[in-house]
């Protein structure tokens, strides 16, 4: 499911099976927080996130099987992230989604000039997951450019969290 569903929007994450394996054990830490979707007994589909720094959390991955997208399952994927990483005293929900394939109007540009300008006017193909992002509630709130190669950067996404309960920090 990692290495299909990745291979378009970010074909060097998890090329193959034996790199997916490895993210998966890696997740397994206890670190992470995971959630998966289970549908007869099989997985499809994963969200994960581990505290990055304060009360910010990285969410990382989302992924949902091919032949059930479009069901409000990753919806779902992350309000019980959003739920478990809150209990934690979030307030921050942070991600990076990447343009390694020309999906999004950033794709080749040279974002050290003048990059809020441009993050004004940003646009995604349907087949890229920023229109996603943005429909659950997340908000651009930077970018990376030339992370993952030149011209091909990284979208940062952020969701408020946690306000109804207060900070526990
Ligand atoms: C992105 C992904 C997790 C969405 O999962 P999903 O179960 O199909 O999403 P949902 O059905 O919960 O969609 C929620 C809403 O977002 C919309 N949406 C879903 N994907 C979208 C996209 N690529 N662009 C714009 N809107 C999108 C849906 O239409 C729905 O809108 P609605 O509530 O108004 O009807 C899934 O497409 C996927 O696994 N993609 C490959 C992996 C990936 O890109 N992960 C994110 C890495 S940053």
């Amino acid at each position: 499911m990692l290495v299909r569903s990745f291979q378009v929007a970010s074909p060097n994450w998890v090329p193959t099976s034996e790199r997916a394996r490895e993210v998966v054990v890696e997740a397994l830490s206890p670190a992470h927080i995971n959630r998966a979707f289970v549908l007869a007994g099989r997985i499809m589909g994963w969200i994960g996130a581990r505290h990055d720094y304060g009360a910010v959390w990285e969410l990382h991955p989302l992924v949902v099987a091919e032949n059930v997208r479009g069901r409000g399952i990753g919806r779902a994927l992350v309000d019980a992230i959003v739920g478990l990483v809150e209990e934690q005293g979030a307030l921050t929900l942070l991600l990076g989604t990447s343009d390694e394939s020309g999906l999004t109007n950033l794709f080749g540009r040279d974002l050290f000039r003048q990059p809020l300008d441009i993050l004004q006017n940003i646009e995604a193909a349907r087949g890229h997951p920023l229109g996603f992002w943005l429909n659950v509630g997340f908000a651009v709130v930077g970018v990376v450019p030339d992370a993952e190669g030149i011209g091909k950067p990284t979208i940062l996404l952020a969701k408020a969290v946690g306000r109804a309960r207060g900070s526990r920090r």
